[in-house]
């Protein structure tokens, strides 16, 4: 059988790992090489699903048959994995986040500048359909100017009980923040972040955060609120996002929602309504006459991409989608929240 095109390791075969593995076992350009995992559990498991766990991480980086690593383990262990597998002469993909700070960052970079190796993080959420669902309705302009988009994840559970529960790299901005902050910042399209407020939850956990909410403004006059927590006994929607002539909201990771649109703006028509123990006309419900309301068209994506996008790169016939740049902003970014969140202020650098 003929080689196939590009040798692939793993290092941490966790549940992360293992969805990298079984989904670059169904291509027929990756050759699976094999992984290592500190926990020899794990790599019995592995063996078990007949993927070979090697003895070390260094028998895997010397190992010529791979070309290109996955990082899959915890937070913490990301940046030294990825050093020295560039230094091996690896390509490497981290797994989210890439580090806990820019000063890591930046020696990852280095070490990729001067290797030449490929450095890239997965940002997978980039192909979620109910983010790609509302950057076609920002994109497309369909709601008029937006000046604001609410983007929230809520669980029940609070944070689940493994490394995510302790300090360095647990908690939730670097777990779910990370996912929402990079499509925030991709759906802005190059739009500067010129102010940062932020606080952080510690509703289940002392030691890491449990949840948190911020408020990022852009120069494009569009402000949002991100916000993830995990002790929501009923959830919000997943995106609201409001327009000058209209609002949509998405209630899954599909993408299906409503949206609303106002048909006549003026509706002089409207009349004072009894509200609590009050009249109203500002807060007057419109009546169908003014407002068309319909489903949101899910945006079906192909998250295949993003390998297929590696494997280009690797081959000289492409850039990598998830750029050292953009990595380096996002760091900012959750550096900024911490602060923010911290020190009770409000960061307004612009960047
Ligand atoms: N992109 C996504 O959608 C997504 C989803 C889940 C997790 N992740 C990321 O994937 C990574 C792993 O998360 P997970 O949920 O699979 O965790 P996990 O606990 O299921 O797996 C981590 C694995 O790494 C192993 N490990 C721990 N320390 C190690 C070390 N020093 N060297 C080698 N192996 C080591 C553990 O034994 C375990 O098998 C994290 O960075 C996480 O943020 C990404």
């Amino acid at each position: 059988m003929a080689k196939k095109k590009f040798g692939w390791g793993l290092i941490g075969y966790g549940g992360m790992g293992n969805y990298h593995f079984e989904k670059l076992s169904l291509r027929d350009d990756v050759e699976i090489i094999g992984t290592y995992d500190i926990n020899p559990e794990r790599c019995k498991i592995a063996e078990s699903k007949g993927l070979h766990a090697f003895a070390s991480a260094e028998e895997l980086l010397n190992d010529d048959r791979i070309d290109f690593i996955t990082i899959a383990t915890p937070n913490e262990f990301h940046k030294d994995y990825a050093i020295r597998a560039m230094e091996a002469g690896k390509a490497v993909i981290s797994e989210k986040p890439v580090t806990m700070s820019s000063e890591e960052l930046d020696e990852i970079i280095k070490c990729s500048e001067k290797t030449g190796k490929l450095f890239t993080v997965h940002q997978n959420r980039r192909w979620d359909p109910c983010y790609r669902t509302v950057k076609k309705i920002h994109d497309e302009n369909k709601l008029g100017r937006i000046f604001r988009i609410e983007h929230r994840v809520h669980g029940s559970r609070g944070v689940p009980g493994d490394w995510r529960n302790r300090q360095p790299g647990g908690g939730m901005v670097y777990d779910w923040g990370v996912h929402l902050l990079d499509q925030m910042l991709m759906m802005m399209n190059g739009a500067k972040v010129i102010s940062i407020y932020a606080t952080l939850t510690h509703i289940t956990n002392d030691e890491v955060d449990d949840g948190f909410t911020a408020l990022i403004k852009f120069d494009n006059d569009t402000e949002w609120i991100i916000e993830v927590s995990t002790n929501n006994f009923i959830s919000l929607p997943y995106w609201y996002v409001l327009g000058e002539n209209g609002s949509a909201q998405i209630d899954d990771w599909k993408g299906n929602g409503t949206i609303s649109m106002v048909t006549d703006w003026e509706n002089k028509d409207a009349v004072p309504v009894q509200a609590g123990v009050g009249l109203t006309k500002t807060m007057a419900p419109r009546t169908d006459d003014t407002i068309d309301e319909y489903p949101t068209e899910p945006v079906e994506s192909n998250w295949a991409e993003y390998y297929d996008n590696i494997l280009e790169v690797l081959e000289g016939k492409a850039e990598p989608i998830v750029t050292h740049a953009q990595q380096r902003r996002l760091i900012k970014l959750i550096e900024n929240i911490f602060t923010s969140a911290e020190e009770n202020k409000v960061i307004d650098e612009i960047f």
